[in-house]
């Protein structure tokens, strides 16, 4: 029997991708991997309208998909399935790529697959890596900040995780305040390169509570005062607020991620096959550094996937589909979008 061959749409906030995934759990392959971005409709605001996403993504949806058939040579009668995100994330994207991915996969006869789309990034490894299970991932995106144990497929166990503002939203405030461009995780870490990380000492938040949980809202904060009493900014106050910045979410994120693989052999009863990184924010380099670190003083593999990857695509949405139809629970075409949806 040949290789499913899955159809895989991601309309969550604001990337408007598909892409076509073929292959079985822990070794599958992507043909086309196609990526729209919206941050140009979206830079003069600062931050994603949900309302100016919903209609680029329903003005885009099916040239996007168009491209991505043909760039893998297959027409819809070859795919075995399409999926499509129904959640997490903002409703009126959700609706669009959910509603595009039912149409089509009624009119060509096949099934729908609704993925939820944390457990796409957590699962990622496994199409990027092979990785195998059980592993542990450090989620960092715009609307995340935990660690997760991956046991296998749905069962995924939350070790712990913010209890305010997510870390990309940490990375894209502290880049308002500092009148630098959105996205503010890119601008955050190139400000920083030519910044002194160590002229401001900002705090490790929950740095004595016990367990993995984060917090970035004093970090915040602590990055605003810093920049009023610093004020009027030059360049390289703006760069060493940065770099500061970036240092104490990179100590942050080294004394949770060390406390996680600890929860994690408590939780899984074994070690982790590799501590993996994933989300947008795992595309700064020093935070990725730290948390390499981190896993090679625990004597665990670290991997982190492709930035094209981690930061929101298509195929992690058709690999997630294939690996829970191979499991035999998928949510099909009467699963609604939310926008709120939890591991
Ligand atoms: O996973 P993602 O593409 O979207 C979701 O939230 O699902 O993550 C986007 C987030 C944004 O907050 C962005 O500022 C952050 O990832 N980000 C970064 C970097 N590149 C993107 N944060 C820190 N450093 C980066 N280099
Ligand atoms: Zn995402």
């Amino acid at each position: 029997q040949a290789e499913p061959l899955v159809l895989g749409i991601e309309t969550s906030c604001d990337e408007c991708a598909v892409a076509v995934v073929a292959g079985r759990p822990g070794a599958a392959r992507i043909l086309a991997d196609v990526v729209w971005s919206q941050i140009d409709l979206h830079e003069a605001y600062g931050g994603v309208v949900p309302e100016i996403a919903a209609r680029a993504h329903g003005e885009t949806i099916d040239k996007v998909a168009a491209e991505a058939l043909d760039q893998a040579g297959v027409d819809l009668g070859a795919l075995d399935a399409v999926a499509a995100t129904a959640g997490p994330g903002l409703l009126g994207g959700l609706l669009v790529g959910a509603t595009f991915g039912k149409a089509v996969a009624r009119a060509a006869g096949l099934p729908f697959v609704a993925v939820n789309h944390l457990e796409a990034h957590v699962l990622t490894p496994r199409l990027t890596d092979g990785v195998a299970f059980p592993y542990c991932v450090a989620l960092l995106s715009g609307g995340h900040a935990q660690f997760v144990a991956v046991i296998g497929p749905g069962d995924y166990r939350r070790l712990g995780g913010t209890i305010d503002d997510a870390a990309g939203e940490a990375f894209d405030k502290t880049a308002k305040l500092l009148g630098l461009a959105y996205p503010g995780g890119p601008a955050v870490e190139r400000a920083a390169r030519s910044g002194d990380p160590k002229r401001f000492d900002f705090p490790t938040p929950l740095a004595r509570r016990e367990g993995c949980d984060l917090s970035f809202a004093g970090l915040k904060t602590a990055v605003r005062l810093a920049a009023e009493r610093a004020a009027p900014l030059t360049e390289t106050d703006v760069a060493d607020i940065c770099a500061s910045f970036q240092d104490a979410v990179a100590r942050l994120l080294t004394l949770k991620a060390a406390r996680a693989l600890e929860a994690f052999a408590a939780e899984a009863g074994t070690a982790p096959t590799a501590l993996v990184v994933a989300g947008g924010v795992a595309a700064n380099g020093v935070l990725r550094a730290a948390l390499a670190g981190v896993a090679e003083r625990a004597g665990t593999a670290f991997v982190a996937p492709p930035l094209r990857l981690c930061t929101d695509n298509g195929a992690m949405i058709a690999y997630a589909a294939i690996e829970r139809r191979a499991a035999g629970s998928a949510d099909g075409i009467e699963t609604r979008v939310r926008s709120r949806w939890p591991l």
